[in-house]
């Protein structure tokens, strides 16, 4: 669905900033990682979204065109991030057809609820490779193309970048291991990974260069995070232990992701910025709907969410 302006992007931004620029999205069909695409073809990027399910990458790539008279995105669907060989052909297909890759946005992830009791090896696998390793197969895939683009647009923070900015890559992590966070080891462990992962790059690849971020959203409203993981009727609960007084916008995000990678983040590397309205600072066990330690100590499997597992046939 067409959006309006303000609802992936503030109004901050020079049109035209990334003009013949082109951004690579790994689950760029979720409700984040699509604003944030969104909002660089807005401002004159084109791209390439990559997701598992076909006919929804190819959904949302049509949409997010319609950012921009002219825009052209490509969505490449039946791509699983934890297959490297479906990344680099999905790379080289953007390269071919798009002339090259700018910047990237690492934002596959695998999520849902359960204790370490109820998560089987093959769950935490799961979340694991989806998120770590799918973000490793990501830069493999990309590096290459990502270093063709900073040694174009090297910055030296004194003058405009004649032709913009490229070469740079952001991971989209989460807070969960800041303060840590019940029924969510999976994740937590698989996010500190990424933000692992981000550093490295920035340090490896910095001096040719490339930067490297990473971008961790709080509760983002109307998104698939929030729709698969939280209880409809405890989210105004939630949302009130947020100093903003409220969940985020995906807009929020992808403002974000504007500022790294424009001119305005030149010398951010190796950074982690949280965009969550203050909410890791009163995060922890005080604001799970999943009462602690009563919950636990239950043994109960966590239900009444969209994200439940679901019974083997
Ligand atoms: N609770 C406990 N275990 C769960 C679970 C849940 N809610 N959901 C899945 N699992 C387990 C499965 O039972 C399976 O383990 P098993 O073989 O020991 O039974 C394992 O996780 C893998 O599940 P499967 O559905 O085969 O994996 P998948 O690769 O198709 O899906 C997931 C990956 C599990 C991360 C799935 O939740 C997913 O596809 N998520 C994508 C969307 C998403 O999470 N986006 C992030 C939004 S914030």
């Amino acid at each position: 669905m067409p959006l309006e302006k303000y609802q992936y992007m503030s109004d901050v931004w020079k049109d035209g900033i990334f003009d013949n620029k082109v951004v690579f999205c790994t689950g760029g069909a979720g409700s984040i990682c699509s604003a944030q695409v969104r909002a660089l073809v807005h401002l004159g990027a084109n791209a390439c979204i990559v997701g598992r399910n076909v006919p929804k990458t190819e959904r949302m790539a049509l949409d997010i065109a319609t950012a921009r008279p002219g825009a052209k995105v490509l969505g490449i669907g039946a791509v699983d991030v934890r297959k490297p060989e479906s990344l680099v052909a999905a790379a080289e297909r953007c390269v071919k057809e798009l002339g090259g890759i700018d910047f990237v946005i690492a934002g596959a992830a695998g999520n849902f609820l359960a204790p370490i009791s109820q998560l089987s090896a093959n769950a935490m696998k799961s979340v694991i490779d989806i998120d770590i390793l799918g973000s490793y197969n990501t830069v493999k895939a990309t590096l290459p193309h990502l270093l063709t683009s900073a040694a174009l647009h090297r910055t030296s923070g004194k003058t405009a970048p004649a032709n913009g900015t490229g070469g740079r890559i952001v991971f989209v992590s989460a807070t969960l291991h800041y303060a840590g966070t019940p029924l969510q080891s999976h994740v937590a462990v698989a996010k500190a990974g990424v933000d692992a992962m981000a550093v490295s790059v920035a340090i490896e690849q910095g001096p040719r260069g490339v930067t490297s971020n990473v971008i961790a959203p709080g509760p983002i409203a109307e998104t698939e995070g929030v729709a698969r993981l939280t209880k409809k009727e405890g989210r105004d609960k939630s949302a009130k232990a947020v100093p903003a007084g409220r969940f985020g916008t995906v807009k929020e995000i992808a403002d974000a992701t504007v500022y790294l990678f424009a001119d305005s983040g030149n010398f951010v590397n190796g950074e982690v910025l949280v965009v969550d309205g203050g909410a890791w600072h009163t995060a922890g066990l005080g604001n799970s709907q999943f009462e602690y330690p009563d919950f636990l100590l239950s043994g109960s499997a966590v239900t009444g969410v969209s994200g439940e597992k679901k019974a083997k046939l």
